[in-house]
C-alpha cells in the first residue's frame, strides 16, 4: 500500500472513530439537548489544543454477542490539552458507544491518563455520561471502576480532580465524582445516585423521578454531594475553567499569580458602615467579600448548601485564596453540621494545594438541639476545628461582629495557629452572647426578683455590664489573640499586607502515616 493510502486509511480510521456510536445516536444526543464527548472536550480545552490517545481502542469482550459490536475508542475520549495555557488531562464518557457504559478497556483508558497526570502533575477533569457498569463485561467492569476508584484515592490531594456529570451517573459509578475535589452538575439531564428510582420504588416505596432523587439542585442545596449547578454544560465548562483558575497544578506547586491592577490600598467606607447597631440584625457577608477581593470577583462553592457559611475562591492582588466566611443573613451565621462540614472539606482542599485561607468570622456559635446533637454535631463540628488546626498554609483571620464560644475556637483562632487574626471595632468575642452568660451568672438573683419589671431591669443593667466588658475586640486584643483592631474600610489593604507578609510562611506537622480526622 502506497504511503497515500495508508494516511487516507488512518484519516478515514479517524473519521470513523470521531463518530462514536454513529450518527442517529449523535443526533439523539443532541435532541436531549447534550453535547458529544468530543463536542465537549473541544469546548473545555484552549483550541486545537487537544491531544487524543487511545482513539483505536476496542472491547475485548464476547458475552452477549458483544463481538460483533465494536466502536473504535470504546465509549471515552482520553488525552490531554491546555487550559489557558495550562496542562491538564481529561476523559470524556462518550454515551453514544453502549451509553457511555464503562468496560475494561474503558476503564485502562481513564487509568492510563490519570496515572500521566500523576506523573507529570496535572489535573484530571473527567466528564461523566455513562449508564455505569457495561452489564456485558460483568465483573471486568467493576474491576475496572475500582482500579479508577483506586488512583482517585492516591491523586487525592496530589492533583486536582474535577467532576462534570452531564448525563446519568449512577450506582458505583457515583463513587468516583465522589472522590474528587469538584463535582460540576447541569440543571438538566444530570443526575446521580447510588440506586435509581426504579430500585427506591421496590425497596422503600417512595416514588421519585431521576431529578428528585439525584438531580443538580439536589445535591447542589440537600445532600452536598455537588459543588456547582450550571444552566448548562456550556456554563459549566466554563465553570471548570474558572475554577482551574485559582489552582495550583499539583500540590508542589503555589497557585497562579495573575495581574492585578485593583488598588491594594482602595479604602471602602461603606465597609465602616456595613455591620447593623443593633447585633442581631443581619447583612450579607458577601458584600463584604465582593468589597475586599480585586475586582469584587468571588467564585462561590457550594452557594446553594448550608449557606450559614460562605466558602469560595478570590485573589487578593492577584494572588488567590480561599475565602471562609459565617452568613449572618442565613440562620444568623450559625455553625451547623452542613455547614461544619462544608467548611472543613473546603479548608482541606485549600491546604493541601497551597491556597492561603481568609476567614471572615461572625459566628453566634453552634446551633442547639436534639437534630443536630443526634446528627452528630460533636463530630461534625470536630472536622472544622480539625482541618484548621492541621492547615499549614498562610491563615488571616478577621472577626467582623460575634465570635462566641466554641465557634469562636473553630473559625481559624489564634491557637488553632492562625498567623494574623485582626478584628473590626465592632467585633464581639467571648464565651457567648450576654443574655445567655447573665441568665447563668445570675439565675439565683434573677429568680429570687418576684416583680416582672424590676427583674427586667436588673437583667437589662447585668447584661450591659457584660457587654460593656466583653462585646468588644479588645479584651482579646489584650491577651495578644487579636493581633489589631482594624478599621473595617482598610481591609482589604490590610489582609493584601498581612498575606504578603506571611506568603513565605513554613509550618509542618508531625510525621504519621496518616491523621485521623473525625469522619
Ligand atoms: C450496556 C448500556 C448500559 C449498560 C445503557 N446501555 N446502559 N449498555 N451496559 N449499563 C445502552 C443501551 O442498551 C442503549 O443501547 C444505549 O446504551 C442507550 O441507552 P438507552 O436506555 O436507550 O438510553 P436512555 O433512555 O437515555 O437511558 C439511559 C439509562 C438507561 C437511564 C442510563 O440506559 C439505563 O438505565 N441503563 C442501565 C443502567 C444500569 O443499571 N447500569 C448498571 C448500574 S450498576 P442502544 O444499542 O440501544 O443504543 C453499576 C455498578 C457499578 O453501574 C459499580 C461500580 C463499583
Amino acid at each position: 500500500m502506497s504511503i497515500e493510502k495508508k494516511i487516507k486509511e488512518l484519516l478515514d480510521k479517524r473519521e470513523q472513530a470521531k463518530l462514536g456510536g454513529g450518527q442517529k445516536r449523535i443526533d439523539t444526543q443532541h435532541k436531549k439537548g447534550k453535547l458529544t464527548a468530543r463536542e465537549r472536550i473541544d469546548l473545555l480545552l484552549d483550541e486545537g489544543s487537544f491531544e487524543e490517545f487511545d482513539m483505536f481502542v476496542t472491547h475485548r469482550c464476547t458475552n452477549f454477542g458483544l463481538e460483533k459490536e465494536t466502536y473504535p475508542s470504546d465509549g471515552v475520549v482520553t488525552g490531554f490539552g491546555t487550559i489557558d495555557g495550562r496542562l491538564v488531562y481529561v476523559f470524556s464518557q462518550d454515551f453514544t458507544v453502549f451509553g457511555g457504559s464503562l468496560s475494561e478497556t474503558f476503564a485502562q483508558k481513564i487509568c492510563k491518563i490519570m496515572d500521566k497526570a500523576m506523573k507529570v502533575g496535572a489535573p484530571v477533569i473527567g466528564i461523566n455520561d455513562s449508564g455505569g457498569a457495561r452489564i456485558q463485561e460483568g465483573v471486568l467492569s467493576l474491576a475496572g471502576y475500582a482500579e479508577i476508584f483506586q488512583r482517585n484515592i492516591m491523586a487525592s490531594g496530589v492533583i486536582p480532580q474535577i467532576s462534570a456529570i452531564f448525563g446519568p451517573c449512577a450506582g458505583g459509578a457515583v463513587y468516583s465524582p465522589a472522590l474528587t475535589d469538584f463535582t460540576i452538575m447541569t440543571k438538566k439531564n444530570s443526575y446521580m445516585f447510588v440506586t435509581g428510582p426504579k430500585v427506591v420504588k421496590s425497596v422503600t416505596g417512595e416514588v421519585v423521578t431521576d431529578e428528585e432523587l439525584g438531580g443538580a439542585m439536589v445535591h447542589g442545596s440537600k445532600s452536598g454531594v455537588n459543588h456547582f449547578v450550571a444552566e448548562d454544560e456550556q456554563e459549566g465548562i466554563l465553570l471548570i475553567r474558572k475554577l482551574l483558575s485559582y489552582l495550583p497544578q499539583n500540590n508542589l506547586e503555589d497557585p497562579p499569580l495573575s495581574p492585578n491592577t485593583d488598588p491594594i490600598d482602595r479604602l471602602d467606607d461603606a465597609l465602616n458602615e456595613i455591620i447593623p447597631e443593633n447585633p442581631n440584625k443581619p447583612y450579607d457577608v458577601k458584600d463584604v467579600i465582593h468589597s475586599l477581593v480585586d475586582y469584587g470577583e468571588f467564585m462561590e462553592v457550594q452557594r446553594h448548601y448550608a449557606p450559614n457559611i460562605v466558602i469560595g475562591y478570590a485573589k487578593f492582588n492577584g494572588m488567590p485564596v480561599g475565602i471562609v466566611a459565617n452568613q449572618p443573613n442565613y440562620l444568623a451565621g450559625v455553625l451547623d453540621i452542613n455547614a461544619s462540614r462544608k467548611a472543613a472539606r473546603f479548608v482541606r482542599f485549600c491546604d493541601a494545594f497551597n491556597i492561603p485561607i481568609v476567614t471572615l468570622v461572625d459566628v453566634p456559635g453552634f446551633l442547639p438541639g436534639t437534630a443536630q446533637e443526634y446528627g452528630g454535631i460533636i463530630i461534625h463540628g470536630a472536622k472544622l476545628l480539625y482541618a484548621y488546626g492541621e492547615a499549614t498554609v498562610p491563615k488571616i483571620t478577621i472577626t467582623l461582629r460575634k465570635s462566641y464560644g466554641g465557634a469562636h475556637d473553630v473559625m481559624s483562632c489564634k491557637q488553632l495557629r492562625g498567623d494574623i487574626n485582626y478584628a473590626w471595632p465592632s467585633a464581639e468575642i467571648a464565651v457567648m452572647g450576654g443574655k445567655g452568660a447573665i441568665e447563668v451568672l445570675y439565675q439565683k438573683e434573677i429568680k429570687a426578683i418576684e416583680n416582672e419589671a424590676e427583674r427586667t431591669e436588673f437583667m437589662n443593667k447585668k447584661e450591659a455590664e457584660y457587654k460593656e466588658k466583653f462585646a468588644n475586640p479588645y479584651n482579646a486584643a489584650q491577651y495578644g489573640y487579636i493581633d489589631d483592631v482594624i478599621e473595617p474600610r482598610n481591609t482589604r489593604f490590610r489582609i493584601i499586607r498581612a498575606l504578603q507578609s506571611i506568603s513565605t510562611k513554613k509550618d509542618t506537622n508531625p510525621p504519621k502515616k496518616h491523621s485521623n480526622i473525625p469522619l
